[in-house]
């Protein structure tokens, strides 16, 4: 499935639930503590006709995002009926890891692969300070089983934090020590959270001065770019959407846990797929609806508009 600028559309995120059992304070506004109410929630049954109409379509890489998606009762059962579906070319999971450790099993008995791990931080005090959760062990004990378990490649998400984790030394120790592809993330600007960004790409240029840098290829379907230092068993990934951007080969599409396209992370612009979901479409009719809505793909994000001022990630899914 081709956009208006000829890129290759292939890769859904799909957010299972808006809730979330971590706080982060530049995830959401001041204000945002209303969940979406259950029954606006897509269904499992509805999840997956969207995945078989995608697939369909040539969408054949998956992205469970949340909120939490752990949160999610079903997940699992979504996982395997996902990895049933013919064509299904990439699946994965965006996850904070609070409850990855007691789920593990399930997961893997699913058909799940490959795992991405939201971490910003490996200090005690500070991971308290930004997710209001005292959880950092039991998402460092649920990433070590995770590679144990033989999942791979292990994405650890660390979003950058002007005056909070901008030392990233602990982080590239940590790629030396064990596989982890630890991805640094420019922070998406919200009005509320100005202040806080860090360019990504500036720590980059900095590393490519020691000479020793090797880009490498990864699996995944995401904008990261990934590099090696010698003798590391991990790699360094940079997310850049603001110091080096990449809505030029930008292959996907979003759809929100109640049941909302966006063609583009920075836009304020949603389609409602879930009103011609609950109201007796065809399968053309929303394929057909899935076509149009690409049609109107934003070039990059500056012409996207800007995000709601009262939206956060949290009911976006990252
Ligand atoms: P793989 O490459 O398949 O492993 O996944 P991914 O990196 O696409 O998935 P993940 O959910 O781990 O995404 C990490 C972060 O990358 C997101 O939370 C966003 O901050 C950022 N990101 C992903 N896609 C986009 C995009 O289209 N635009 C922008 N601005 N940021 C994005
Ligand atoms: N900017 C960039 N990434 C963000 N995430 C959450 N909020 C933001 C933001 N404002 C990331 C999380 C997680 C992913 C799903 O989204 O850290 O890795």
């Amino acid at each position: 499935m081709k956009d208006r600028l000829n890129r290759q559309i292939n890769y859904m995120r799909l957010s299972v639930t808006d809730r979330c059992n971590l706080n982060c304070f530049y995830c959401r506004p001041e204000d945002d503590h209303n969940f979406i109410p259950a029954e606006e929630t897509l269904t499992y049954d509805e999840i997956l006709r969207l995945v078989r109409l995608a697939l369909e379509l040539g969408i054949n890489r998956f992205r469970l995002t949340g909120g939490e998606p752990l949160l999610r009762p079903d997940l699992a059962e979504i996982i395997l009926a996902l990895n049933a579906s013919p064509g299904i070319k990439d699946l994965s999971l965006t996850t904070n890891g609070l409850l990855l450790e007691e789920n593990l099993d399930r997961l893997w008995r699913a058909g799940l692969r490959r795992i991405n791990i939201s971490l910003d931080t490996l200090d005690k005090d500070k991971y308290a300070a930004i997710t209001g959760s005292n959880s950092l062990d039991k998402v460092l004990r649920a990433i070590k089983l995770a590679l144990a378990k033989g999942f791979n490649p292990v994405k650890i998400n660390v979003v950058l934090l002007k005056g909070i984790n901008e030392d990233i030394d602990d982080f590239i120790n940590l790629a030396y020590l064990l596989p982890l592809h630890i991805r640094f993330i420019e922070l998406m600007s919200f009005p509320h959270r100005d202040g806080y960004f860090v360019s990504a790409n500036k720590l980059l240029k900095k590393l490519k001065k020691t000479g020793q840098l090797n880009l490498i290829k990864l699996p995944g379907s995401g904008p990261a770019r990934y590099y090696r230092l010698p003798g590391m068993k991990g790699s360094l990934g940079f997310i850049t959407p603001y110091s080096h951007h990449f809505c030029h080969n930008c292959n996907r599409l979003r759809i929100s846990a109640q049941g909302e396209l966006r063609t583009c992370l920075f836009a304020d612009k949603t389609y409602d797929l879930k009103k011609l979901l609950r109201n007796g479409a065809s399968d053309e009719a929303i394929k057909d609806f899935f076509t149009y809505v690409l049609s109107e793909k934003p070039l990059n994000w500056l012409q996207a508009g800007r995000i709601k001022r009262n939206e956060s990630m949290r009911s976006i899914g990252g």
